[in-house]
């Protein structure tokens, strides 16, 4: 069983990071973040209020306060025991947040930990258009190490329904740390490799 933190902030998309956990949970252990302004954009896009969200949760989620700096992931000697730190969906906000280095709370701090313990830190970030402050913070991320994705679906695999969009995003997340899934057919998936 691995272990994965996952973070969702309040910027559109909360279903990639709902999909995420679940397919994750599965399996593996998940250390779950969501801020304040996550919340809100899960029950706007979900209808789910936070009690129903986290009741909805399985036994192998782990939730923790976005504002409990002392939590046990805010360590860099805990999150080197993960396989690194997943944001999904990420907002503009918290890139710049990470991007600057400006830790406000345990979302910014867990990103900020993999990055100096040389983790993998994902950021799906959304947002459109991107403003050249978006684009420079990306750059800086990418630079120190991390992994910047839109949530942007391609189109290759003839989707036929939302879930199949969806499903392709969290399957790309999914590919990047090297975990098996059906969630979207791999390019020429029939070819061995
Ligand atoms: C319905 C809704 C959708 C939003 N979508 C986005 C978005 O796609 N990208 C983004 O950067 N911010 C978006 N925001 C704004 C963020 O929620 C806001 O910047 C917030 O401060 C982010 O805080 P957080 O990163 O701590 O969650 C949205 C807000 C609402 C209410």
């Amino acid at each position: 069983m691995k272990k994965f933190v996952v973070c969702i902030t309040g910027a559109s998309g909360a279903i990639y990071g709902v999909r995420l956990i679940e397919k994750l949970s599965e399996d593996h252990q998940v250390y779950l973040v969501v801020s304040s302004n996550g919340f809100i954009v899960i029950q706007r896009e979900l209808g789910l209020d936070k009690e129903k969200f986290l009741s909805s949760l399985n036994k192998n989620v782990k939730v923790f306060d976005p504002y409990d700096i002392t939590a046990s992931i805010a360590s860099g000697s805990r999150i080197v025991e993960t396989e690194g730190v997943i944001i999904a969906p990420c907002s503009l906000g918290t890139l710049g947040s990470i991007a600057n280095g400006v830790s406000q709370n345990l979302i910014h701090r867990v990103a900020d930990v993999a990055l100096k313990e040389r983790k993998k830190l994902y950021l799906l970030v959304r947002e459109m258009p991107f403003s050249l402050i978006h684009i420079e913070n990306m750059k800086k991320v990418s630079l120190a190490g991390g992994i910047v994705a839109s949530a942007s679906p391609g189109f290759y695999h003839y989707p036929k329904t939302l879930d199949d969009l969806i499903n392709f995003v969290v399957g790309k997340i999914l590919d990047t740390f090297n975990i098996p899934h059906s969630l979207y057919k791999k390019w020429r998936a029939e070819e061995t490799f």
